[in-house]
């Protein structure tokens, strides 16, 4: 048996075949979901690169974005330009209110702010899946925010509102999006 076979995944449909996405995780409770959305990903065939901010690490280990990825994760930038987004899209989940709202002002501060700052700039498709408390998602600042998000053609993946809170989308919500940005015939069940 090859000795990676723990990090494979069964392939299910190839609809995001030849397709790489950049995982951007940031820090909110939900990051401990990015490893399901990385093999669910790749069970339709995506090469998918984690990239997270200082942030995510209090919530998600490294080592677990890395098995889920089979690549090693982008933690810091470096003298090998990971700031420069080379991807074909880049999905940031969660995405909180603070990147969000970094991102809206153009700044780039870090691994994940830096790659979609250069996203936008290449064109390359942004999607962000927010996930944050309601007093924080009612916030003017982040709520102008959203507003503007189109006009920049970033894509929210809308929230779950309960509980006081916007959760994050499902897994399947979220790969069945960036599935529907390729292939918007397709129905996930
Ligand atoms: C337990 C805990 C949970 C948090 N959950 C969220 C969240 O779901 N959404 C959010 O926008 N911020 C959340 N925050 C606040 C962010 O971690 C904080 O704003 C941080 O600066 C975000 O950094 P980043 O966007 O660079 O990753 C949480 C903080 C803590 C301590």
């Amino acid at each position: 048996m090859n000795e990676k076979h723990d990090l494979k995944v069964e392939q299910l449909e190839n609809y995001l075949e030849g397709k790489t996405i950049a995982l951007c995780v940031t820090g909110g409770i939900a990051a401990i979901e990015t490893p399901k959305i990385a093999r669910h990903l790749r069970r339709y065939g995506a090469v998918v690169k984690a990239y997270v901010t200082p942030n995510a690490l209090k919530f998600i280990g490294e080592a677990s974005l890395e098995w889920a990825t089979e690549k090693n994760v982008v933690c810091n930038l470096s003298g090998l330009a990971e700031h420069i987004c080379l991807e074909d899209l880049v999905l940031v989940a969660p995405a909180t209110l603070n990147t969000i709202n970094k991102i809206m002002y153009g700044i780039a501060d870090n691994t994940v702010t830096s790659l979609v700052a250069s996203a936008l700039g290449s064109k390359i498709p942004v999607y962000f899946a927010p996930c944050m408390h309601g007093s924080l998602y009612n916030n003017p600042f982040f709520q102008e925010n959203l507003k503007k998000v189109d006009q920049y053609g970033i894509k929210i993946i809308e929230p779950r509102f309960s509980e006081g809170k916007a959760k994050i989308a499902t897994v399947n919500t979220i790969v069945s999006s960036i599935i529907n940005h390729y292939n918007p015939e397709v129905v996930l069940k």
